[in-house]
């Protein structure tokens, strides 16, 4: 089988690592990619949002799959369009993948299934949505309501800091038309995890559990990222725990969107504040987390095509999925200036060394010059990944790789792999 992959971060080269293992994959490709994705497959300079040339590279190609990563063409409609010209893809629907694009249709979703989520109120007017934090002088997370690449989401602790995320999203617009509309929620107190599902509509089969370290600062200080670092599993998700995902969350979501006409075929991801009464849905995403998917895939002992395979057929209750008996560590190395104003550019050194570790080594934001030289491109920039049968095993052996890798004002949390709970401001 010949396999594109859409995308460019750690979540796509791992996913191409994993499919380059597949008894039935020939030849990979990727767009755009990044330059460790190159050293494995060729890799073409489309964007992933050009869904016309997407679907072109496709036809030429006699791509047999293609596996879609970022959401933005996911919610765009790239799985709609490869199929109305009978290209076979893995992902949702873009009407099923609106549970990620828009948070407030995954509210009033959640709210007609009843599934278990944070109360909230959504705003299109600004003097509206001021009243009512005016109103509200008590913690609040506010959230524009389209895509912002996880940053879109501001905990405030009083009323002052609540006026100020409402001015950056509606008045400022620094996520652009994402924050026309706001969703103003109470805050989930509790321990925050990711459950990713495999599910063809029909069957879900949920993957080790997971918790990612989105804000920038070690102890969970500063501003959110795309996320710094994942492991897998959490205790926090015990058997118990892990069934109450499945009964009261996902299966009722995969069973209400069908019901909507919206049947989700893909990788359902949940991210959930396991509180005192219960696991309670933050967001939905329609596709596999980055950077959990560093730390989860590499415990996946399945030939990853086939799944994709047998979910695209509807199959999914066909295949049995199992688990390496293992914890995986991912640390995100990040350039200067992460998640404001990242500084690229910068030669990057001794990734030679990181082979010698025993770890894995996915790039996000990386290229190679003409003259060889790997340089960095992005704000997020490689993710080093350990495991080991001890989760503290998996996170010396990660961070003893990382002392092998330099690139200037790299910055990194030396905290993954702990739990860091507490509700903290995203101002500071
Ligand atoms: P989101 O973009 O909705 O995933 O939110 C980004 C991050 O903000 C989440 O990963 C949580 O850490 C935090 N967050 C969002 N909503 C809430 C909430 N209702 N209560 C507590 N923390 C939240
Ligand atoms: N790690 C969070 C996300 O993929 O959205």
């Amino acid at each position: 089988m010949r396999i594109l992959v859409v995308g460019s971060g750690g979540r796509e080269h791992t996913l191409v690592w994993k499919l380059s293992k597949s008894k039935q994959v020939d030849k990979l490709f990727a767009a755009p990619g990044n330059a460790g994705i190159a050293s494995m497959c060729k890799c073409m300079p489309i964007k992933v949002d050009d869904l016309n040339g997407l679907a072109d590279f496709a036809e030429k190609q006699k791509i047999d799959l293609t596996v879609v990563g970022p959401e933005l063409p996911l919610t765009l409609g790239i799985v709609d369009q490869f199929e109305s010209r009978g290209l076979r893809i893995f992902g949702p629907s873009r009407k099923a993948s609106e549970i990620e694009g828009s948070k407030a249709f995954a509210k009033e979703f959640m709210k007609k299934y009843h599934i278990p989520t944070a109360s909230y109120k959504i705003f299109e007017n600004y003097e509206e949505a001021v009243e009512y934090v005016r109103d509200n002088d008590v913690p609040l997370a506010i959230k524009a309501d389209g895509l912002a690449a996880g940053k879109g989401a501001m905990i405030c602790l009083n009323s002052k800091e609540s006026l100020k995320a409402l001015d950056s999203m509606m008045v400022r617009k620094v996520f652009g038309a994402a924050g026309s509309k706001v969703i103003i929620e109470s805050i989930l107190e509790g321990e925050e995890v990711s459950v990713m599902a495999f599910t063809d509509g029909k069957t879900l089969v949920p993957m080790v559990s997971a918790q990612d370290h989105k804000r920038i600062y070690d102890d969970g200080l500063g501003p959110n990222t795309g996320g710094m670092g994942a492991f897998a599993p959490t205790k926090v998700v015990n058997d118990r725990m892990m069934k109450a995902i499945v009964n009261q969350i996902l299966e009722p979501t995969v069973e209400g969107l069908r019901q909507e006409g919206r049947l989700f075929k893909g990788i359902l991801y949940a991210g959930l504040m396991v509180t005192e009464i219960g696991p309670k849905v933050i967001e939905f995403n329609c596709r596999f987390g980055d950077p959990e998917t560093q730390a989860v895939i590499p415990l996946l002992k399945n030939d990853l095509a086939e799944i994709f395979l047998s979910i695209i057929e509807e199959e999914l209750d066909l295949e049995d999925i199992e688990w390496r008996e293992e914890s995986a560590v991912c640390v995100v190395l990040a350039s200067e200036g992460y998640p404001e104003k990242p500084v690229t550019g910068v030669k990057i050194d001794g990734l030679k060394n990181v082979r010698k570790e025993n770890c894995y080594l996915f790039h996000a934001g990386t290229t190679r010059l003409k003259n060889g030289q790997l340089i960095t491109s992005g704000g997020r920039v490689l993710g080093i990944v350990a495991t080991h049968r001890e989760l503290q095993g998996a996170i010396k052996r990660a961070y003893s790789a990382i002392k092998r890798v330099s690139f200037k004002g790299m910055q990194y949390r030396k905290d993954i792999g702990q739990v860091v709970g507490g509700v903290k401001s995203s101002f500071f």
